[in-house]
């Protein structure tokens, strides 16, 4: 494909090397955590359902339970749960609560970015103090992630800086879980994202939960187009709430001047139904088809390395720092 004139060749990523990767938000799920702990020994204490339903009331529309007893929880003992907790209880309970109704709040409560002001690099720095817990590397620092999305695609891509950049902030919207944007659950910031608004597509992974989620029977939203029109693109489409959806909010509204292809790897990354099973082109227009061929591009580099490769922050730092100057206002509304 063709962006700013330059011919885009595919690189490819050899067996080898993928065999040693996992996806970002896939659903890869090791038989015991870094502890040695097997799942089993991982089964919900009482005290952890009570915190998963007051963190659901919180998200579902019940704050005045929610929030404070949320934040009192340790960051320390999240992380020495590590991956299963995320695993087991948050796909379902995201595809249960992530309708219609829960996206058009969580987009007008977080469209006000009145939480912080701060820089995209603040940003970045900001996200070491947020545990993800759907990250299978919980020792390794967010922003290890990030800059080793950014400097592969830069190995292979030199000339795509704005490629660059999205490889830098694609997750930051993960700030969502830090307790200066309300510590949101798991199951509300990570995992895969969906279209709401119209049926839910059974390549989404983990369907059948969605019966249990209202729009699944509600004539408005259950059908193929549901509220929308053959080929109406995906910017008008809703996505499940996540951290792609805010980020992509941060960055539209702060006056980002990144190419409509980073825009939709920052939104659509984890959108997998889309860019891996195919699902959903009935929304697409041909912009947005041509954005798809970046976004399988990018995905070949949102990955975690068990191998890892080390990358010496202060010395790559003054280069994503002048394309943060280049594509971004000095400080942003977050
Ligand atoms: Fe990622
Ligand atoms: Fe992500």
């Amino acid at each position: 494909m063709n962006l700013a004139g330059v011919e885009v060749v595919e690189k490819t990523v050899s067996a080898e090397e993928e065999k040693g990767l996992m996806l970002d938000g896939g659903f890869v799920v090791p038989l015991t955590n870094s502890f040695g702990h097997t799942f089993r020994s991982l089964l919900p204490s009482p005290v952890t359902v009570l915190i998963l339903f007051l963190n659901w009331a919180t998200v579902a529309g019940f704050p005045s339970l929610g929030l404070d007893l949320i934040v009192a929880q340790d960051s320390d003992a999240r992380r020495r749960k590590g991956t299963a907790k995320s695993r087991w209880c948050g796909d379902n309970v995201t595809r249960e609560n992530n309708g219609d109704n829960m996206v058009k709040r969580m987009r007008e409560e977080y469209g006000k970015l009145n939480r912080l002001e701060m820089s995209i690099w603040e940003c970045c720095e900001l996200l070491n103090d947020v545990i993800d817990e759907s990250d299978p590397d919980l020792d390794e620092p967010q922003i290890e992630h990030l800059l080793q999305t950014a400097e592969a695609i830069r190995k292979d891509y030199p000339n795509e800086d704005w490629l660059h950049l999205t490889g830098l902030i694609h997750d930051l919207g993960k700030v969502l879980h830090h307790p200066a944007f309300g510590e949101l659950p798991q199951w509300a910031v990570v995992g895969d994202t969906f279209p709401v608004g119209c049926a839910f597509d059974e390549s989404v992974v983990h369907h059948k939960y969605f019966k249990e989620n209202p729009d699944f029977t509600n004539p408005t939203f259950n059908t193929k187009y549901g509220v929308y029109s053959e080929g109406c693109g995906l910017d008008n489409v809703m996505m499940s709430w996540g951290h792609d959806d805010y980020m992509y909010l941060v960055a539209k509204e702060n006056k980002t001047t990144l190419p409509s292809a980073g825009l939709f790897i920052i939104r659509y990354h984890s959108f997998y139904a889309m860019h891996k099973a195919g699902a959903y082109k009935h929304l697409m227009n041909e912009e947005d088809m041509d954005n798809l061929k970046w976004l399988k591009i990018f995905n070949k580099y949102d990955l975690y390395s068990k191998s890892k490769v080390r990358i010496d922050v202060e010395k790559v730092k003054p280069y994503y720092l002048s394309l943060i100057e280049k594509y971004f206002p000095t400080k942003l509304r977050w």
